[in-house]
């Protein structure tokens, strides 16, 4: 059978399975986020289903190249998440080859308590001390003046997320890098397309990791990228996703350069198979070709998608800007122009209701909210026991975690949702208004 004849009736299916979705306010559910495509990614799905290859392959490449040509970097590592790709993207830092300059246990990492725990989780996991700096409650972003005193003999590393899309300091972070001779971590999970001073999130630090789970800027369902400029990086984190293995062949290669049964490793007889010498305690974190066919399509996307979350950014300042009595909106870093992963709300210590009123009023409406992430990471249940350092006390953080929420930006929301979205706002605040 021809396979045109099956990815023919696959752009039938989606039309008219998922096209032309009506919503219904007050009996649709307005989500934060989701997934947004059309035939295209169906397509690319299905047509690499039916290479039935599976491990990375075609569309692995053609994804990456994207990435790769998109961001203007040279090396793009294909993973199965954005927690998969900061894993690697520090644990690449641990390496021996990078010799006196690797991270060891005990080492110091600079990062925040406001935000999502993958971005912290792999300097526990590699035995070191997280040490948390206050965010600003205008960018929601690291604290520069706290983060000069935390920075201590023992401090290694800078692992940072852009917080909701927003770009932290980036000049200021690398200068203190610069001058403290840190390495730094860019997770831009939640900032695919945000620009600092005009270039790309993600192509400042010396690795940056992405996410492709479905509420970023783009999707393959589970997946994720780590970047790096530095060629030897690459070949380290690749190493780290794949088994910890020294040969660096594609999925299906063998032999590419040409000293397979040549070398001598460790204390392995001379000439042992390279393709079975493991220079890292590494993982398997490898992403599949059906979920790259799909970030492939994706990709075409993303520059729309970022002008349609602007867009939307711009729609709510004007719905809550009206009651600037009562919440402190995000201000973009500046010289940023960040591709929004959300619109973030505090409630100023004035505002005559709780935070958890208001997001109930908006859920029992059918508006999905959510807090920024864990709050304060440091009063987690994980993070009993944890060995970790405060710059100061966080007390922005915490008034984040009493007082902060979000809606969703992403290209699914339609005017009418946003509409909506207004008058089921407008109707909260009404009893309050004088
Ligand atoms: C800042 C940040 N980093 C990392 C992740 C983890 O990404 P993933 O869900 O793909 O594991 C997330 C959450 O999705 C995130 O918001």
């Amino acid at each position: 059978m021809e396979r045109k004849i099956i990815l023919n009736q696959v752009v039938e299916y989606y039309h008219e399975k998922f096209e032309n979705k009506k919503f219904t306010p007050g009996k649709d559910m307005v989500r934060y986020a989701g997934r947004v495509f059309d035939e295209k990614e169906m397509l690319n799905l299905i047509d690499s289903s039916l290479d039935f290859w599976l491990t990375e392959g075609r569309f692995a490449q053609e994804f990456s190249e994207k990435i790769s040509e998109f961001l203007s970097v040279s090396n793009v590592m294909l993973t199965n998440s954005g927690s998969s790709s900061n894993l690697i993207a520090f644990s690449a830092l641990t390496s021996k080859k990078l010799g006196d300059r690797r991270l060891l246990p005990g080492d110091e990492v600079i990062s925040v308590a406001a935000g999502f725990p993958a971005t912290v989780t792999p300097i526990i996991q590699n035995a070191m001390v997280p040490v948390f700096v206050d965010v600003d409650l205008k960018t929601y972003n690291i604290d520069i003046e706290m983060m000069k005193k935390a920075i201590s003999p023992k401090t290694k590393c800078v692992f940072l997320a852009h917080t909701l899309g927003n770009p932290f300091n980036i000049a200021q972070v690398e200068e203190l890098c610069e001058k403290h001779n840190l390495w730094l971590i860019e997770d831009n999970c939640d900032a695919f397309g945000s620009k600092y001073n005009g270039a790309y999130t993600g192509t400042f630090g010396h690795i940056a990791t992405i996410s492709f789970y479905p509420a970023h800027h783009i999707t393959t369902g589970e997946g994720g990228a780590v970047i790096t400029e530095d060629e030897e990086l690459a070949r380290i984190i690749r190493s780290f996703r794949d088994w910890g293995r020294d040969c660096y062949c594609n999925s299906g290669e063998n032999n590419t350069c040409g000293k397979r049964f040549t070398q001598q490793f460790g204390t392995l007889p001379a000439g042992y198979d390279h393709k079975y010498v493991y220079s890292e305690i590494g993982y398997n974190l490898k992403m599949t070709d059906m979920q790259a066919a799909i970030g492939s399509a994706q990709m075409d996307k993303l520059e729309q998608f970022c002008s349609r979350r602007k867009e939307n950014y711009n729609r709510y300042r004007k719905i809550f800007g009206k009651y600037s009595d009562f919440f402190m909106l995000a201000e973009a870093t500046s010289n940023s122009d960040p591709a929004w992963f959300a619109f973030i709300v505090t409630l100023k210590n004035q505002a005559p209701f709780q935070r958890d009123e208001l997001i109930g009023h908006f859920n029992a409406n059918l508006i999905e909210t959510r807090y920024l992430f864990a709050g304060n990471m440091t009063r987690q249940p994980f993070f009993e026991g944890v060995n970790y350092r405060l710059a100061d006390n966080l007390q922005n953080t915490d008034y984040i975690m009493n007082n902060t929420f979000f809606l969703g930006t992403y290209p699914g929301l339609t005017i009418e949702m946003l509409d909506y979205i207004e008058s089921v706002l407008d109707s909260f605040v009404a009893k309050y208004l004088k």
